[in-house]
Order: C-alpha cells, then sequence, then structure tokens
C-alpha cells in the first residue's frame, strides 16, 4: 500500500513533519488522532476521561486498520500506536514506518507547553512519562527507518525522509 507511517513518542513532531512531507511528496496526509477525533465526535482527552485508555486504543486500531486500507498516504499516529503488536503488523503490511527520534529532554520542553495530552502528566514530576518514553524507545526503535531529528529544521528532517523510504 505504499503508506509512509510517522512513529514516535508524544512531541516528536509527527503531525507537523507529517503535514509538511506530504506536501513535498504531494501525497494525502492523515492524522490519526485527529481522524479518531472527528469520526468518534469527541477530543482524545474525553476518550480517555470517559471510556479509559484500553477503549482509546481498540478505537486506535480500529482507525488504524481503516486508514491503512488507502494507498500513498502520510499517516502520522499517536505515539502508543506500538503498544499493540497487531498495529505494527498492519503498518509493516501496508507501507513503511518512521521513527522520529528524540532525546527525552527535548521531549519534555515541548510536552511543557502542551495540555491535551492524559498520558504527558506533570503531576508526579513527569515520572510515569518518563518511565513510558524509557518502555517505549526498543519499539520505536523496530521501525523501518531511525529518523535522529535532535537539532534538525522541518525541511531537513523531511529531505531526510524522503530519500529513506525512495
Ligand atoms: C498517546 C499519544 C497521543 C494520543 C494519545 C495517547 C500515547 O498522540 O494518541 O494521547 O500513548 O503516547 P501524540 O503522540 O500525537 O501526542
Amino acid at each position: 500500500m505504499h503508506n509512509i507511517y510517522l512513529i514516535g513518542f508524544m512531541g516528536a513532531g509527527k503531525s507537523t513533519i507529517g503535514k509538511r512531507l506530504s506536501e513535498y511528496m504531494n501525497r494525502p496526509f492523515i492524522d490519526l488522532d485527529e481522524t479518531i477525533e472527528r469520526g468518534v465526535g469527541s477530543s482524545i482527552s474525553e476518550i480517555f476521561a470517559e471510556q479509559g485508555e484500553s477503549c482509546f486504543r481498540d478505537m486506535e486500531t480500529a482507525y488504524l486498520r481503516d486508514v491503512s486500507e488507502s494507498h500513498d498516504q502520510v499517516v502520522a499516529t499517536g505515539g502508543g500506536i506500538i503498544e499493540r503488536p497487531e498495529n505494527s503488523e498492519i503498518i509493516s503490511n501496508t507501507g513503511q514506518s518512521v521513527f522520529l527520534k528524540l532525546g527525552w529532554k527535548d521531549l519534555i520542553a515541548r510536552l511543557e507547553q502542551s495540555e491535551h495530552r492524559p498520558l504527558a502528566s506533570m503531576k508526579d514530576g513527569w515520572a510515569s512519562t518518563k518511565r513510558l518514553f524509557d518502555r517505549r524507545q526498543p519499539l520505536y526503535a523496530m521501525a523501518d527507518h531511525v529518523v535522529d531529528a535532535q537539532n534538525l529544521t522541518i525541511d531537513e528532517i523531511v529531505e531526510i525522509i524522503v530519500n529513506r523510504v525512495a
């Protein structure tokens, strides 16, 4: 299906890079979280608060499966997409995955600015978010392409991805 799936932790820039990449490659852009929010009619925070994370994960897999049936798209996924082996299987069967890799310090600086992420919480001094970050690194690293996004501009990252997926 030749889709390009951007994966990585919250704050890595998957949506921003994905949008620019899709314009550059002249492909449709899908933001999976936004697609879920539109489809369900609630924000991700509302889904987490009212229905719980496991229900959100079920929706995420269902929407990913649906999106994966179309071709040649750039898809920005949510940071937890690698939580379910089933999702990784859908991704590897329908395209290539690109891990946008950023260090904890850079990510946390961005997450401090955002308020809409239920799993990015400073309540415990970011301890649980850091544990999530550490646990997920080996899962993200299984991507087809790992792009070290540290100290690079959006356009530089896009250029690297275009060359890798060619
Ligand atoms: C999540 C990341 C979020 C969103 C949800 C869960 C996660 O997406 O899917 O809040 O488990 O890391 P972003 O990575 O776009 O913030």
